[in-house]
């Protein structure tokens, strides 16, 4: 009898753990099922090129560096929706057929998607429509697919906007500052309000719950009272401002994507106080840190299920965490709700009470 065949492919914005998600993955196939496993290279691209764009993974792939590598040395891409790809030209064209060809050419017996909720809803709609036989592990930063209590990437985030916030302390206290911190998330602000309490923000400030620029000074003004001249804030990347527009960035390939909430708040405070305020944006720092031990562990258990659901011919299933363990549900089930931050959270509760100014709602 002929080994089972799988394919790895990531998609969507790298993050911290796709490399020990793969890893994994690549172990328990081979060590428990002598499965040939291969990397498909680039996400759903790489099954857009002839011959599809794939290397077959080995035990000298991972020797021992990229558990702890950033990033997904598959590579991913998270432009190009294949049911309406971009060409050079400007125009558009399907080129789902061409990613279902690809997947038929490799003559896998299952492969597993490494994505977000974007990714997974495309190759959701791939593998209907091509018999495509996939299992999904859910990877972001922003921590907001809905089924799973944690995504791989989220804590390594964390982690790097808390670090970023213990660096501004000591240098908002020596100029008597108030140091801001723009951080990723998309629409949830699961990173600021993490690293806001680990990192010892004053001030959060997120998509989810409305602030003001009175509400930030009257917190300032509180601290002052205590002789507390320096301050800590920490923003998400979707928070709007007080007249609620979204802030974008332009880019020079004419996108605009979110950015600049942080400069914002600065120059508001400035045109109504005497407060200095400086700001750090921390972009794709959060995306290519090494991933932190609770990340390659997460990733770790998620690979080993991933393929154990293939083995099992499980297709069409999410991998999520759960009550301290890993469970499956459909792919549909998995990403229908958008996890954002709610005001009943714990870390809501815990953030007022630690006196961080968190909005006016509250
Ligand atoms: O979804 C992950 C994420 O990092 C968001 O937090 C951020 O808004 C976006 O991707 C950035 O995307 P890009 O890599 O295209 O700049």
């Amino acid at each position: 009898m002929t080994n089972k065949k799988i394919g790895i492919l990531t998609s969507g914005g790298d993050c911290g753990g796709l490399n020990a998600a793969i890893r994994s993955i690549f172990y328990r196939a081979k060590n428990k099922y002598n499965m040939d496993v291969f990397g498909i290279k680039d996400g759903t691209a790489g099954f857009m090129q002839r011959p599809v764009a794939a290397v077959e993974l080995n035990h000298k792939t991972f020797g021992g560096y990229l558990l702890r590598q950033g990033g997904t040395f598959l590579g991913s891409t998270n432009k190009g929706n294949p049911f309406k790809f971009p060409t050079k030209d400007g125009k558009y064209l399907d080129r789902s057929k061409d990613i279902i060809e690809g997947y038929h050419q490799m003559n896998l017996d299952g492969l597993i998607i490494i994505g977000g909720d974007g990714s997974m809803q495309i190759l959701k709609k791939l593998a209907k429509e091509g018999e495509m036989k996939i299992v999904a592990i859910p990877k972001t930063i922003d921590n907001d697919v809905g089924a799973t209590e944690s995504s791989i990437g989220f804590h390594t985030a964390v982690d790097v906007a808390t670090q970023a916030l213990d660096n501004l302390q000591s240098t908002a206290a020596s100029h008597r500052r108030s140091m801001i911190l723009e951080v990723m998330g998309r629409d949830a602000g699961h990173i600021a309000l993490n690293a806001g309490i680990a990192g010892g923000a004053d001030i959060i400030l997120i998509p989810e719950i409305k602030y003001s620029i009175d509400g930030i000074i009257k917190k300032l003004n509180s601290m002052k009272k205590h002789d507390i001249q320096h301050s800590l804030i920490i923003v998400a990347e979707a928070v709007k401002t007080e007249d609620g527009s979204i802030v974008l960035h332009k880019y020079m390939d004419g996108e605009k994507r979110l950015g600049g909430i942080g400069d914002y708040i600065a120059q508001e405070l400035m045109k109504k106080t005497d407060v200095e305020c400086r700001v750090t944006s921390l972009g794709h720092v959060q995306r290519g840190a090494p991933p932190t031990a609770s990340d390659r562990i997460l990733a770790s258990a998620f690979g080993v299920y991933a393929v154990d659901l293939i083995n099992e011919e499980k297709f069409d299933r999410m991998v999520a965490w759960k009550d301290r363990k890993v469970v499956d549900v459909p792919i549909d089930e998995g990403i229908r709700t958008y996890k954002n931050v709610e005001r009943k959270d714990s870390l809501v509760e815990t953030a007022l009470s630690l006196d961080i100014y968190i909005g006016d709602e509250i």
